[in-house]
């Protein structure tokens, strides 16, 4: 990299507005969504997508709630056309859905794109050049001038072939191609040009679609952009302004929600972002951030899976884990304190106490989009107690007592630390038992027996200590007292019963039951034991014969 960046590359120039409005205003409704995924998208592909793919993937957009898709560029190729033409002659586009083709400013291309589009019931045609300073130099070698004329004489060729799109209900779109690199008074000059052509009204209104094809600059000067063009541009009430941003600078969310504020009223993208280089605009992002604000996109994103699936197979493209919304770890906490927050969190909005969404760390309820609760904690070494009780609970309903979570938390981290890798509820249950349940040591049980008489219990209990037979007789007001004062005539340390909780382990009469048992020694050390058995009081002396191994 060079030491002095500025002897090769300057800042992008902003645009003179200083009384912009749009710094003030906030967003209150979707704007008109429209999906490049078939043509931008496509044209981003290694290997694009053949005509079955692109069938597939229309499908899902339209169930997605989309009414305007572009569907390609039928005179670039056999594929393209066939696929509009199988759209239409085969019925699969809805009604209500705008087909939308892409086209340059050229007769032939013209012919072709019009003649794919006969028999469709709505059509956007799309017809762009570019514009910027650096393709009027480089590429066509054209002054501005020579630019304007191209867009018109397209702009001419389109509309004097309107004729042959009987029974089709068609909007027409322009593109000033590198507009957010153009001089915004030559896209003026250009986008009047075209209207001259067009005629637009304001019940008949034309598409102004704006593209960022390349971010040069922060998403601040393309609101600019935008709010310079919807104040200047003349009859804005015959426009639809749409936008199309990129991501080359990673900033194609900012330029669009900030140009929505700037007055843009659509906006073109594609499903997570696929598109040249970096990425088109991600319409799930943009859509889900409205939702998060309380706004209805207008698009139906509760099966965000199943969307992801389609889309992967269709492109050959894969959703990275941390893409907003779609990635497969978003709603997925490895640290603990993010894990007892969110605990915490869902275990509030579970009450109903709170009218709107507030959880920790989650910026929406993972459900709304098809995640499930359980997917959100996963227990690593970075996990805290929070985590391991939440999936302890969530999958196999084990409702640790919170202290005996401060014991359990450090023994799992240690032994997910050990593995180095991230442990599955399943893994973290076998911990558990390993540790209470099944943990071989000083006592075992053989038998329990208890007789009630006089106001008091008495047990005999049958046990092995270190694989000796011994029986621990004793008397209280319950089993278990009476098992502690039997341990007590044994000559066993002093102990008491700290803490006893205990619950079902599932339903119906079979079901075992689990008991959690803390025992404090005479020197105050405490330890957690557990026990389980489809006999309650044979699980209660479980966990104590448990805690005691623990203790010894
Ligand atoms: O990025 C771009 O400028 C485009 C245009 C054709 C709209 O895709
Ligand atoms: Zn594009």
């Amino acid at each position: 990299m060079l030491k002095n960046p500025s002897e090769k590359y300057r800042a992008f120039p902003p645009v003179s507005l200083p009384d912009r409005q749009w710094p003030n205003r906030v967003l209150t409704k979707a704007p008109a969504w429209c999906s490049v995924d078939l043509r931008d998208g496509n044209q981003a592909l290694a290997v694009p997508m053949n005509v079955g793919q692109k069938l597939e993937l229309f499908q899902t957009l339209v169930r997605t709630g989309f009414k305007e898709i572009e569907v390609g560029f039928p005179s670039a190729s056999n594929t393209e056309f066939t696929f509009n033409r199988r759209l239409i002659e085969e019925g699969r586009a809805p009604a209500d859905v705008w087909l939308q083709v892409l086209v340059q400013a050229r007769e032939d291309l013209i012919e072709r794109t019009v003649e794919s589009l006969v028999g469709a019931k709505r059509a956007i045609i799309h017809m762009y050049n570019s514009t910027s300073p650096a393709q009027r130099r480089v590429v066509f070698g054209m002054t501005k001038d020579q630019i304007v004329k191209v867009a018109v004489k397209g702009a001419k060729m389109i509309k004097d072939r309107l004729g042959r799109l009987e029974g089709t209900e068609v909007r027409l779109q322009y593109s000033p191609e590198s507009f957010s690199a153009t001089e915004v008074e030559f896209a003026k000059e250009i986008t009047e040009a075209v209207m001259e052509v067009w005629q637009p009204t304001p019940e008949r209104k034309m598409i102004l679609n704006l593209p960022d094809t390349v971010e040069v600059a922060m998403p601040n000067v393309y609101a600019d952009q935008v709010e310079w063009m919807c104040r200047n541009v003349k009859n804005r009430e015959s426009l639809i302004v749409s936008m199309h941003t990129h991501n080359d600078r990673s900033t194609g969310t900012a330029a669009t929600e900030l140009g929505l504020l700037a007055g843009g009223d659509r906006v073109e993208g594609t499903l997570f972002g696929n598109g040249e280089r970096t990425g088109n605009l991600d319409l799930v992002t943009v859509a889900m951030n409205l939702y998060m604000h309380g706004i209805s996109p207008g698009l139906d994103f509760s099966d965000l899976n199943g969307i992801r699936e389609v889309y992967e197979r269709c492109t050959g493209m894969t959703v990275p884990p941390r893409h907003p919304y779609a990635g497969e770890l978003v709603f997925t906490a490895f640290s603990g304190s993010h894990q007892d927050a969110i605990k915490k969190g869902l275990a509030e909005w579970s009450t109903g106490s709170q009218k709107y969404w507030d959880v920790p760390y989650l910026t929406i309820d993972p459900n709304d989009i098809g995640r499930e609760y359980h997917e959100v904690i996963r227990v690593n070494g970075q996990s805290g107690k929070g985590g391991v009780a939440f999936l302890l609970e969530s999958e196999f309903g084990i409702l640790l007592p919170k202290e005996m979570q401060r014991e359990f938390g450090p023994i799992a981290n240690n032994e997910v630390d050990r593995l180095g890798r991230e442990v599955s509820g399943a893994e973290l249950k076998g911990m558990f038992w390993r540790e209470y349940i099944e943990r071989p040591g000083l006592w075992a049980l053989e038998d329990f027996r208890t007789e009630s008489g006089g106001g008091a219990v008495r047990c005999e209990a049958r046990l092995l200590r270190n694989g000796d037979a011994v029986v621990v007789a004793g008397e209280g007001n319950g089993p278990l007292a009476a098992l502690v004062h039997g341990f007590g005539k044994l000559g066993v340390p002093r102990f008491e019963i700290a803490h006893y909780s205990q619950h079902a382990l599932g339903e119906g009469e079979e079901a075992a039951a689990i008991t959690y048992i803390q025992v404090k020694d005479g020197e105050g050390r405490v330890r957690w034991g557990a026990g389980v058995d489809t006999n309650i009081e044979m699980a209660s002396v479980r966990a104590v014969l448990s805690a005691l191994n623990r203790l010894a």
